[in-house]
């Protein structure tokens, strides 16, 4: 079977299209308007109205691929299965066919279409809360379908897009990731890596807290792209499967990282590329500022050792145009060149900011740094506490460089 990422994205939309889901372009990096979060993070961002009983213009079941970023998960980044960019296949049941159904399609699906063995997956599902029962009815149909399925308690199963708006309880699939046969559950063993989630989107949450069912009953259903490449073609971690192909070998070619080191910074060099593919710039505030902490964190981690020779502008043009077309952004204005220049500007605006950071601390030279010094590096000279970290650690080791110089000239 053939498991290239371009070739899993068209058994996927080929499947739901045989059963009536028109295919959806995939939208903005940018939340809509009126969303709690700043970023899409999953593919029912720009669909809120339609969940909430608009008519949609394509129909009521869609599929599609979108673009979703997520900082939420920023410090779980560079493990086996997390990233802050990637694309997720999803379908929508807007207000047509039910959660049975959906499970159902899904299990079809990676069973026949994308060859994964039953015995492989798990399922979770809603056990209730102090509002509302169990989802019996998802139970029930991973029971009768032969899948092992565990319900749990609360937030775990339940599926929100903030604090208000639609959400629902939803049932999540798993795979199997461990060598030899599999054993735990979801919630005991971290070997089941979630794949697909579906939501079943019929609730409102209002400001005071309380729920009310939507105008029609929905399906909203996730599936990450990048980790069921990763399962299907058997590699190590997300970073292992062909999407990052390219990537590993540019970064492991020219900088010489750990293996974490590397994936954070393929990681975050890909998202800076597609949040700046959805026109957004570096700036001091709000998106263009978690462009521009990205960005940074990239360079800190570059540049631990002092300034590498390879810079960002050394970056073949080929992996930002083979970024954008990923995203769906190969028609941004000015290209893959534009892209890249404003990654260089804000390299060499990092530059500049390193060596207004040096003279500044300077003037702390072997002193410990006390949080109040460090913010009043930040608020006062912009230096925020990584770069301080970063500077400070570069001068120790020049020190060191210079006293093992001189005692074995002496
Ligand atoms: N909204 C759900 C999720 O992100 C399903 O797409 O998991």
């Amino acid at each position: 079977m053939d498991t290239t990422h371009s070739t899993l994205v068209q058994t996927f939309v080929d499947f739901y299209r045989e059963r009536g889901h028109q295919p959806l372009p995939g939208d903005s990096l940018i939340a809509p308007p009126g969303d709690p979060v700043l970023f899409t993070t999953a593919g029912m961002h720009h669909l809120t109205p339609y969940l909430e009983g608009r008519p949609h213009p394509l129909g009521n079941r869609l599929v599609g691929s979108q673009r979703c970023l997520r900082t939420t998960d920023l410090d779980e980044v560079g493990d086996r299965s997390h990233l802050t960019v990637f694309e997720m296949l999803g379908t929508w049941s807007l207000g047509d066919y039910d959660g049975e159904q959906s499970l159902r399609w899904g299990f079809e699906l990676l069973r026949d279409g994308f060859g994964l063995r039953p015995g492989s997956l798990h399922a979770t599902v809603f056990g209730g809360d102090d509002v509302l029962g169990p989802d019996t009815e998802s139970l029930e149909v991973w029971q009768d379908l032969g899948v092992p399925v565990e319900p749990t308690r609360g937030e775990e199963n339940w599926w929100s897009n903030g604090p208000t708006g639609p959400c629902g309880p939803d049932s999540e699939i798993f795979v199997w990731t461990g060598d030899g046969i599999p054993s735990g559950t979801p919630t005991t063993d971290p070997r089941w890596v979630e794949i697909w989630n579906h939501v079943m989107m019929r609730y409102r949450r209002h400001d005071d807290g309380t729920l009310t069912p939507l105008p029609q009953r929905n399906i909203d259903t996730g599936l990450g792209l990048d980790r069921l490449a990763t399962v299907l073609q058997g590699a190590d971690s997300v970073y292992g499967c062909d999407i990052f192909a390219s990537w590993r070998e540019v970064v492991t070619q020219h900088w010489d990282l750990d293996e974490r080191e590397q994936r954070i910074v393929m990681d975050h060099l890909r998202s800076c590329i597609a949040i700046i593919g959805d026109c957004v710039l570096p700036a001091s505030g709000g998106r263009g500022y978690v462009l521009r902490r990205l960005l940074r964190r990239v360079l800190t981690i570059l540049w631990r050792e002092g300034r590498p020779s390879f810079t960002l502008g050394d970056l073949p043009i080929e992996l930002f145009a083979e970024t954008l077309d990923h995203f769906h952004r190969l028609d941004f204005p000015g290209g893959p060149e534009t892209v890249r220049s404003v990654v260089t500007d804000e390299e060499r605006r990092f530059v500049g900011l390193c060596e207004r950071g040096r003279r500044v601390l300077s003037r702390f030279s072997g002193s410990v740094l006390s949080e109040e010094d460090y913010s009043f590096l930040h608020e006062t000279h912009g230096l925020p506490r990584e770069i301080v970290d970063l500077l400070r650690r570069q001068e120790n080791q020049s020190n060191e460089l210079i006293h093992s110089e001189t005692a074995s000239v002496i």
